[in-house]
């Protein structure tokens, strides 16, 4: 099963820290017969590779790690509803997911293996921004040509069904079984894991035809791929940089990072080395994005006023789900774009939906949305028969259980690590701790349990409790480790607008702004019928 999360971690340094919460096990995302190809054929350059470089940002969290009768107690509390809406539109949380899946993607799943040389083994499994996820490794490779039309520049678009549609769906296999009809032909299969994360692809694949269709016009043949890929990346960055970050995390500790520097992860780094991945970045920082997700959503015409739940979304996916039992999306389920993104934002009041059809993330706290607190067994490898009182299938339990196996600095210790290199930060008080604004009640912990709490807190709790105390937005250390991640991870990447200072975007209204919107309506030519195929 095909999840997004790592089972076990290697810390440069340190070695691999692995430890199950349960079930799931790890591997490559794709477990097909390339991948078993391009293992086989590594093998002597993947020994000398971890699989994926994590590193640790701050001190370790040795001796500080919350119990298990305490993490269940504070996973329970973490899982209940409240908390309410926040002003980021819902799209974004799903951009988020599929930022996280560029970041960790390792494209020598979908690379011929005897190419592989370390160097590029060293990169691929690396953190960047570089749409690995959407590309593999370009269609020049012959184990990553499948996700290339027969011109090696477009890639491949998908139908939807009843009626046929091109274009809505990821493109998916042929196969003589359902599951191979199903299989989405994209480079990351975690891209599949639920709908919205899918129809997010989806408009990226659509990003690059258009790049390639209307912006290459003099350039030589040989070099139009590299080209439609230089400037989808970079705008894709732009975007990330100028609209995304500043909606989850403090403007100003994003303009700080990305117009001083960063002050505490790889500080001096060349900028051309290959980044790290903190691991205080994915195991508790960035699963922010876990308290942003709705349990349902007023997702298109047909399936309005909430209908979309969130064990809809993951079913009409082809690894969370089966595609409701048909080998293509059904046409009734593509997404309108109008109810995730508020088009209003680049002046276009024709696409924008009213308030009751409109989705808004849920506030960033330190409250999950209960369906995720009774995750679906296959999400996590866990038997069919697992019954949803398990607590391994709760998503709180399990993020706090991860941050233990990997002993994950504290909130307190990041904060004062922080501080000592020189970051602005006024560290939260057990009060606040203690009390958050609105989000996880730790009423249920016995007075021993909270006191662990509250000096040593959980550093995805504590910066959540900083986001719900800050308007639902990280900041202090929640904001500069996600800032400074983002902004290594994109100094690192081949195409770099920390690199190349000179870009300008030329895809928005102007030299100075491109955003999710301008993507869309780039990439969907502008056009309602295409945003929103339902009608
Ligand atoms: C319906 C939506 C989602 C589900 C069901 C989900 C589920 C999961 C699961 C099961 C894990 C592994 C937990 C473990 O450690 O055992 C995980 C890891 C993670 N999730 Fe999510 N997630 C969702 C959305 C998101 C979003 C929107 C973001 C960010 C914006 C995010 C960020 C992460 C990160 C950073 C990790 C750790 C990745 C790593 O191991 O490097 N997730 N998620």
């Amino acid at each position: 099963m095909v999840t997004h999360g790592s089972e076990s971690y290697f810390v440069i340094g340190e070695g691999l820290l692995g430890e199950a919460v349960g079930g799931r096990n790890g591997g490559p995302p794709d477990g097909g017969a390339a991948v078993a190809a391009t293992a086989a054929s590594v093998t002597a350059a993947a020994a000398s590779v971890p699989p994926f470089r994590f590193s640790r940002m701050g001190p370790s969290g040795v001796g500080r790690q919350l119990g298990e009768p305490n993490r269940k107690k504070v996973g329970g509390a973490m899982a209940e509803p409240g908390g309410g809406q926040s002003h980021i539109p819902a799209g974004f949380t799903y951009l988020g997911q599929f930022l996280d899946h560029d970041l960790t993607f390792d494209k020598t799943n979908v690379m011929l293996g005897a190419n592989v040389t370390p160097a590029q083994l060293l990169q691929a499994r690396s953190p960047s921004l570089d749409l690995d996820s959407l590309y593999g490794a370009g269609p020049g490779d012959p184990e990553s040509a499948k996700f290339y039309e027969a011109d090696g520049l477009h890639l491949k678009r998908g139908k939807s069904i009843f009626p046929t549609k091109n274009g809505f769906d990821l493109p998916r296999g042929a196969g003589n079984t359902a599951a191979k009809k199903r299989k989405a032909i994209i480079p990351d299969p975690r891209n599949d894991e639920n709908l919205a994360v899918a129809q997010t692809h989806t408009a990226m694949i659509r990003f690059h035809n258009r790049v390639v269709d209307t912006q290459l016009g003099s350039v030589p043949p040989a070099q139009k791929f590299d080209k439609a890929r230089e400037i989808v990346t970079k705008h894709y960055q732009w975007m990330i940089r100028s609209d995304y970050l500043p909606r989850i995390c403090q403007p100003g500790v994003v303009n700080d990072v990305f117009n001083n520097g960063r002050k505490a992860f790889e500080v001096g780094a060349t900028p051309t080395d290959v980044p790290t991945m903190p691991i205080e970045f994915s195991v508790a920082a960035f699963r922010l994005g876990h308290s942003m997700v709705r349990p349902h959503y007023n997702w298109n015409k047909n399936f309005p006023s909430g209908q979309g739940t969130l064990p809809l979304l993951f079913e009409f996916s082809a690894t969370g789900g089966t595609l409701g039992g048909e080998a293509r999306l059904l046409t009734i389920w593509v997404a309108d774009f109008r109810r995730l993104y508020d088009f209003g934002e680049a002046g276009r009041a024709d696409l924008v939906v009213s308030a009751d059809k409109f989705n808004r993330a849920m506030r960033i706290d330190s409250l999950i949305a209960n369906p995720l607190q009774h995750l679906p067994p296959q999400t996590v490898a866990l038997p069919n028969s697992t019954p949803g009182t398990d607590v391994r299938r709760n998503l709180a339990f399990r993020n706090l259980t991860r941050a233990r196996m990997v002993k994950l600095a504290t909130g307190q210790q990041m904060a004062n690590f922080l501080k000592s290199k020189g970051v602005n930060l006024t560290k939260l008080t057990k009060a606040q701790i203690r009390e958050g604004n609105g989000g996880a009640d730790l009423a249920s912990l016995t007075q021993t349990q909270r006191q662990a709490v509250l000096r040593d807190t959980p550093l995805w709790l504590y910066v959540l409790r900083e986001a719900e105390l800050n308007n639902g937005r990280l900041k202090g250390v929640g904001a500069r480790i996600v800032a400074e991640t983002f902004h290594r991870a994109i100094e690192g990447s081949t195409h770099s607008i920390v690199r190349d200072t000179t870009f300008a975007p030329t895809l928005g209204p102007n030299s100075s702004t491109f955003r999710m919107v301008d993507l869309l309506l780039f990439a969907f030519e502008g056009k309602k019928t295409l945003l929103n195929p339902n009608g």
